[in-house]
């Protein structure tokens, strides 16, 4: 799409906005259900967090069912918006969050709460005592690979081995008031890495060496696992693994039965880079231009929306439409001012808009409270972002 293009369809709005251009978005829908090969695709609510374009996703293909929670809170309010089938993908430790999945759970929606330490299992199993419900829980384990001088993967799970799997069942089965149901590997090494920087051809090699070498590890543990869970007579609703980055390799084991993509379906910048895919820019936000200090420096209000992780180059914003803008390195994106340089005038006025991509994809959806769904040249809706509902998580 053009900066043309959009510029028209925005005149007038009021910036900062952030926009998804609703064609674009269908688009990456019907890519990844390509690369997902009908394995059943979990959305992970945190890349996406607004409730309009959750249900878009979800009602757009039987293969896309499910959602990847980042809290516990969050999933109990999507279950009081109709929403079911819902994975807390990250520890719950606060009674009170519990209980309120408890009374979800209770009510007969799904809500699968994440363990993989004991104190995990206690917390649960005194509310569903207490609540006298019976918990679901997904065993999270971890599939990072430990290389002689690195740790590939991220530093989530203490569930490393068969072992483990095994020593922590026996602790699951001494939990009247909770049912393992399902199981959970996330591969952030394959998932979130880049593997085809322009330029970094030496890089790129090793980093697809290490994922190379990575994957048997995930691929065994994965199925070690559920087979032990299996052969103990434990039914898991389900198998998870993956995310956006790592669709191919994830798909092609036989006991995983759904994989998780969130950040696809916006694509930020971080999703440009990997070899086995191309998705396009769906979401991206505008600023205004207030100031014009210099013939080819144009000065925007705001923008200054960088991504949470390592911090660096590639979690700052990124200049996208007019082609061809930089930022200035000892200002970048500013808290409240953003200058952009070209590599000549571009003709662009006051009261003009620059867009921008962010790093992440979810994560644009904090700076605002709601986002214009752009389709066939015009604002088709305006929606509210979970924080225009006034709901933050995390
Ligand atoms: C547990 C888990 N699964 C899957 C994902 C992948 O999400 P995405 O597709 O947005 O990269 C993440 C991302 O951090 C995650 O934490």
């Amino acid at each position: 799409m053009t900066y043309a293009y959009y510029q028209s369809v925005i005149r007038g709005e009021e910036m900062p906005l952030g926009l998804v251009d609703l064609d674009i978005f269908e688009e990456n829908i019907r890519q990844i259900l390509l690369r997902a090969k009908g394995t059943r695709i979990r959305v992970a609510t945190k890349s996406v967090r607004c409730v309009s374009l959750l249900r878009r996703l979800l009602d757009a293909d039987a293969n896309i069912q499910g959602l990847m929670c980042y809290t516990a809170r969050e999933a109990v309010w999507l279950s009081e918006q109709g929403f079911d089938d819902l994975l807390v993908a990250y520890p719950t430790y606060h009674l009170e969050q519990i209980r309120a999945v408890a009374q979800a759970v209770k009510r007969g929606v799904s809500i699968y709460l994440m363990v993989d330490k004991v104190e995990h299992l206690t917390q649960i199993q005194q509310v569903g005592k207490e609540e006298n419900v019976v918990l679901p829980v997904c065993l999270d384990v971890d599939v990072s690979t430990k290389f002689p001088f690195l740790h590939f993967g991220v530093y989530r799970s203490s569930i490393r081995s068969k072992n483990d799997v095994v020593a922590f069942v026996e602790q699951v089965k001494s939990c009247p008031n909770i049912r393992l149901a399902g199981l959970m590997g996330y591969e952030a090494q394959i998932a979130g890495i880049v593997d085809n920087m322009k330029g970094q051809g030496v890089k790129n090699a090793i980093i697809r060496f290490l994922k190379r070498r990575s994957i048997p590890k995930i691929v065994a543990l994965r199925k070690a696992a559920v087979k032990y869970l299996e052969s103990q007579g434990i039914k898991l609703d389900f198998v998870n693994g993956g995310g956006t980055g790592s669709v191919e390799s994830t798909i092609q084991e036989e006991v995983v039965t759904e994989v998780t993509v969130g950040s696809g379906f916006y694509t930020s910048t971080l999703f440009d880079n990997y070899r086995a895919f191309r998705h396009l820019p769906a979401f991206i936000y505008a600023v205004e231009v207030v100031r014009n200090p210099e013939p080819n420096i144009f000065t925007c209000l705001g923008g200054g929306y960088v991504a949470s992780g390592p911090a660096g180059i590639d979690k700052v914003p990124r200049p996208h439409l007019p082609e061809g803008g930089k930022l200035i390195s000892h200002e970048m994106a500013g808290e409240v001012q953003t200058p952009v340089k070209y590599k000549e005038d571009m003709g662009l006025n006051l009261g003009d808009p620059i867009f921008f991509r962010h790093a992440k994809a979810g994560e644009l959806c904090e700076h605002f409270n709601e986002i214009c769904l752009v389709s066939s040249g015009k604002i088709e809706r305006k929606v509210k972002t979970y924080r225009g509902e006034g709901k933050v998580f995390l």
